[in-house]
């Protein structure tokens, strides 16, 4: 099977500071569930960032279904089929939900009526209906978090990633994203995920990549993870590797 995304030696600098991302080669096939980890500032949100076009790498390559996107049309159409749930916060707080979703739909030249359908799906999926008219800024965190996974599906991407979604989200809150995640991959979705949480990476992932300064220093299945390391917690692989890495 060809790969939906693949980069080759990927590096991202910022200034004069030591690359982010530093030299990352990865392959994702289509309709896989990818957990992204590593300690804080590994280089996650930008290697999620450059692999969603939001970032320019500064070296290396990146190919979608083994095409390089060169230029300004071929972006915009590949970007019809990505979606994007930032770390921080990313939608209008002066705006409903549904006004927000309404309007991160309307680039896609979708019709009103099947744009509307969408919202009110994605509206009961994310258990957002009674919410909808709540101005964004006057939702709680877990509120807000969905809001913005609502929207980043709102195009119906093939591909969506997302930084952190359960952050700071209470066990019901997570574990309906969890659901959102399996039902994405039921509908051959692939989804790059970041977190903190490795739980999580191991009910859901089919691969795993593990950062640490910017260099891919694992890429396997959870299973594969934990018999390598000899443990049944993802965490103590996340320690098992740092420690060898300093
Ligand atoms: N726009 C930027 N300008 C300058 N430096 C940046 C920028 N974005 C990220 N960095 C730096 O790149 C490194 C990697 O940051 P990144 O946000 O990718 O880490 P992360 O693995 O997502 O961390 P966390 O777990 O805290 O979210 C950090 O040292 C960070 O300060
Ligand atoms: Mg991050």
């Amino acid at each position: 099977m060809r790969p939906i995304i693949e980069t080759h030696q990927l590096v991202k600098k910022f200034g004069r500071n030591k690359p982010a991302v530093n030299g990352v080669s990865l392959r994702i096939y289509p309709g896989q569930v990818i957990g992204l980890i590593g300690p804080n500032s590994s280089g996650k949100s930008t290697l999620q960032r450059m692999l969603s076009t939001v970032l320019r790498p500064t070296d290396g390559a990146i190919k979608y279904n083994g095409r390089h996107v060169r230029n300004g049309i071929q972006k915009d159409r590949l970007r019809r089929n990505i979606g994007y749930v930032p770390q921080g916060d990313c939608l209008y707080g002066d705006l409903t939900i549904e006004e927000n979703l309404l309007l991160f739909s309307e680039p896609y030249g979708i019709k009103k009526k099947v744009r509307k359908a969408r919202i009110e799906n994605l509206l009961v999926r994310l258990e957002l209906t009674e919410r909808r008219n709540y101005l964004v800024r006057n939702l709680s965190g877990g509120m807000a978090k969905r809001a913005s996974i609502a929207a980043a599906l709102v195009h119906n991407p093939k591909i969506i990633f997302m930084d952190e979604v359960t952050m700071g989200l209470d066990p019901t809150s997570r574990l309906r994203i969890w659901e959102l995640v399996k039902e994405l991959k039921r509908d051959h979705v692939t989804v790059i995920m970041t977190t903190h949480y490795l739980n999580e990476v191991q009910s859901l992932c089919d691969n795993v990549f593990i950062l640490s300064k910017g260099i891919l220093v694992e890429d396997d299945t959870p299973e594969a993870l934990l018999e390598k390391y000899h443990t049944d917690d993802l965490d103590d692989v996340i320690q098992k590797v740092i420690k060898s890495e300093l």
